[in-house]
């Protein structure tokens, strides 16, 4: 079983994420840790805690982290995510209380507690990690690896050059890229080809209770059709470190524009290493049908508990 810490801003994506981490075969959700991202950190939370409960994750903890970027004002993505966070999804309030304590700390205390077996898995702005490391530089060497959900080497999502976790904190990215970890980064070249099309629709449909979350969190996350739909971003993550062999990854130099007039939250993504030391594996093809099949098997499995 692989470890595994997922930092998020819930967020559908996130929230799908978090389940396919809960029906894996092979992963273990040790904690879950809140960022503020595409909702202010307190519905980021309440989501967490809610997902936990609804998904029965257990004593898994959930601890609140950083409200918003390290240097700059929010940036939200509620237009795409609703208000609540989640679409037209509709979770029982949460009964349970979050951790006691900071993300920052979780994520520390984590990986000091079990060196070289927690998989890190970002998939929100990236200041909690950027304030761990930080913190704890030893983190670096602590974790089993970092898998992000952010980036991308051809375009952005949030404008036109940067996609929405580097743009809501691009100084806590590029603390992150230059932390020493070689990042495995899914960035949006391939998260876009992951999309909830008719057909994928349809085989979320008889999941029983876990359709009253997925449904209605995709239709209101974009307009599925039979060959486009909304694209699933945060899942990639989850399914790259539950099956590495779904993504081609391609070592770069990547380094986060945090100057530029236009480009603020880029990820400069460079294949041509020239004898540098990659700082990160960047994620160049999604085996799409390969994806689908393990991510809805693994929402069988959580179906079926
Ligand atoms: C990323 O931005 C957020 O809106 C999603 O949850 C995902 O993490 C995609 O650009
Ligand atoms: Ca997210």
């Amino acid at each position: 079983m692989t470890k595994v810490l997922i930092d998020c801003d819930p967020g559908i994506d996130d929230a799908m994420a978090l389940a396919l981490a809960a029906g894996a075969p092979g992963l273990e959700l040790v904690g879950v840790t809140t960022v503020g991202g595409n909702a202010d950190l307190a519905v980021t939370t309440r989501n967490a805690l809610a997902l936990r409960e609804f998904l029965d994750l257990g004593d898994v903890p959930v601890a609140p982290g950083s409200p918003g970027a390290l240097l700059h004002p929010v940036v939200r993505a509620d237009h795409v995510h609703g208000p609540t966070g989640l679409g037209d999804a509709v979770l029982p309030e949460p009964v349970r209380a979050a951790a006691d304590g900071h993300a920052v700390d979780l994520i520390i205390d984590t990986l000091r507690a079990a060196p070289g077996e927690v998989t890190l898995i970002a998939i929100g702005p990236l200041t909690n990690l950027a304030l761990a490391v930080r913190k704890e530089p030893r983190v670096v060497e602590w974790a089993r690896d970092l898998v992000i959900m952010g980036g991308s080497w051809t375009r952005g999502n949030h404008n036109p050059a940067a996609e929405f976790n580097m743009l809501a904190d691009p100084e806590a990215a590029a603390i992150v890229f230059e932390s020493g970890w070689t990042v495995r980064m899914l960035g949006l070249d391939v998260t876009l080809t992951a999309v909830i099309t008719a057909e994928v629709l349809d085989r979320m449909r008889p999941l029983g209770r876990l359709a009253e979350l997925l449904v209605p969190a995709a239709t209101a996350y974009g307009t599925v059709t039979a060959d486009a739909g909304p694209a699933v971003h945060d899942a990639c993550a989850v399914a790259y470190a539950m099956d590495p062999t779904l993504v081609t990854m391609t070592p770069a130099v990547v380094n986060v524009e945090t100057r530029g007039e236009y480009t603020r939250g880029m990820t400069v993504v460079d294949f041509r290493t020239d004898g540098r030391a990659p700082n990160a594996l960047v994620g160049t093809r999604l085996e799409v049908g390969r994806f689908w099949d393990a991510v809805l098997a693994a929402y069988g499995r959580l179906a079926e508990r």
